[in-house]
């Protein structure tokens, strides 16, 4: 039996984004659940956040996002072998959204499928693009984290109306002569399965006198402590098996959950000034598996991270998952 020889090293070659047109103040959500801007952007930092409108579906977002990625990675869509959705916001059960993506984008019927890690999904998505591509099942694969949170959250719901948004953001991952994505260190802690789900199944839904679409609950302080608790412990080990100190470090992209997270992961991992904070949560609000790709995005376009910069990303969410690794900005 033969066996594929693939690269030795794999990096991200190309990064995109897709946010929607329409941006939604803290002023919009307040009133249907008794609450202010203060309090949100105190508790939270967000002061605004994106809603799809119609025409922004969860495919057409995804495939915006993925050109943009493949024109800076300058990958053409025929080479990429393999096309990874991370999502929990594609409502159809079946087929994939991967499936529409890899077709649109005009890849030559690459393999597609989704994964559901919630908000750690890009990362999931990252650590089995760099094993396909070191493994030689793929050379290119692009890995897209893309949310509609928006079809799924409650307006009047208190603990998440204000949080959760909407965008995509897409990464090209590829062959690389030098070590540009480090080891994921990722888990799962499913005791905890109940703090951030989908209120009810559909069977629950179709049972009940008036069905309406399932949406997010979260045990919001629980999520808290835990993400605070945890999360700096496993973006340590992250650091440890790339073998880079925090001293090394450009850049910390944590998942955009809640500005005060990522105030308490900085302060337990004892980052140093010069390391540059993802912040896009201020005007980004939560995106779940987009918001990594999206806060990365934005940190290239500012020039807050360069080309070559030591950059660590940290996701985690429902289930509970989490995934972290070091990577090497595009
Ligand atoms: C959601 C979150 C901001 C709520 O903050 P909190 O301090 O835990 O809020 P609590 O539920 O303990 O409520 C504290 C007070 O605020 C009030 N409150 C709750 N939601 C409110 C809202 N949306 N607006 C105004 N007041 C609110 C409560 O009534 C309570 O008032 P009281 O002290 O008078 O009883 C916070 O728990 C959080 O950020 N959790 C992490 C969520 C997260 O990041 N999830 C994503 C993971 S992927």
């Amino acid at each position: 039996m033969h066996t594929e020889q693939g690269a030795a090293y794999a990096g991200i070659l190309g990064i995109g984004a897709y946010r929607p047109a329409r941006l939604v103040p803290n002023a919009e959500i307040v009133e249907a659940i008794d609450s202010s801007d203060e309090w949100i952007q105190q508790r939270s930092g967000i002061k605004t956040r994106r809603f799809a409108d119609d025409s922004e579906t969860v495919i057409a977002m995804s495939v915006a996002a993925s050109r943009g990625a493949l024109e800076q990675a300058g990958v053409d869509p025929r080479q990429v072998d393999c096309v990874i959705v991370a999502t929990v916001s594609h409502l159809l059960q079946t087929p994939s959204a991967a499936t529409a993506v890899a077709h649109e984008i005009g890849t030559d019927q690459a393999a597609a499928f989704d994964i559901s890690a919630a908000c750690a999904g890009f990362c999931h998505g990252i650590a089995l693009a760099s094993d396909l591509v070191r493994g030689g099942s793929a050379r290119y694969v692009l890995v897209i984290g893309v949310e509609r949170l928006s079809d799924i959250t409650s307006t009047t719901d208190r603990g998440t109306a204000f949080i959760f948004a909407d965008g995509a953001g897409a990464a090209v991952v590829g062959p690389s002569t030098v070590p540009a994505i480090g080891p994921v260190v990722w888990g799962s802690d499913g005791e905890k399965f109940d703090l951030i789900r989908t209120r009810e199944d559909w069977r629950d839904v179709l049972a009940s006198e008036k069905p309406v679409m399932p949406h997010l609950v979260m045990q919001g302080n629980e999520v808290f402590r835990w993400a605070s608790y945890s999360m700096a412990k496993v973006a340590q080990q992250a650091l440890d098996r790339a073998g880079v100190t925090v001293d090394d470090l450009d850049c910390f992209v944590p998942h955009q959950a809640n500005n005060r997270i990522t105030d308490a992961m900085a302060r337990a991992m004892r980052l140093p000034a010069h390391v540059r904070i993802a912040r896009d949560i201020i005007d980004a609000g939560n995106t779940s598996a987009a918001s990594i790709p999206l806060a990365l995005e934005r940190m290239i376009r500012d020039g807050e991270a360069k080309s070559g910069d030591v950059a660590l990303l940290v996701a985690f969410g429902a289930g509970l998952s989490y995934a972290a690794q070091v990577v090497t900005v595009p």
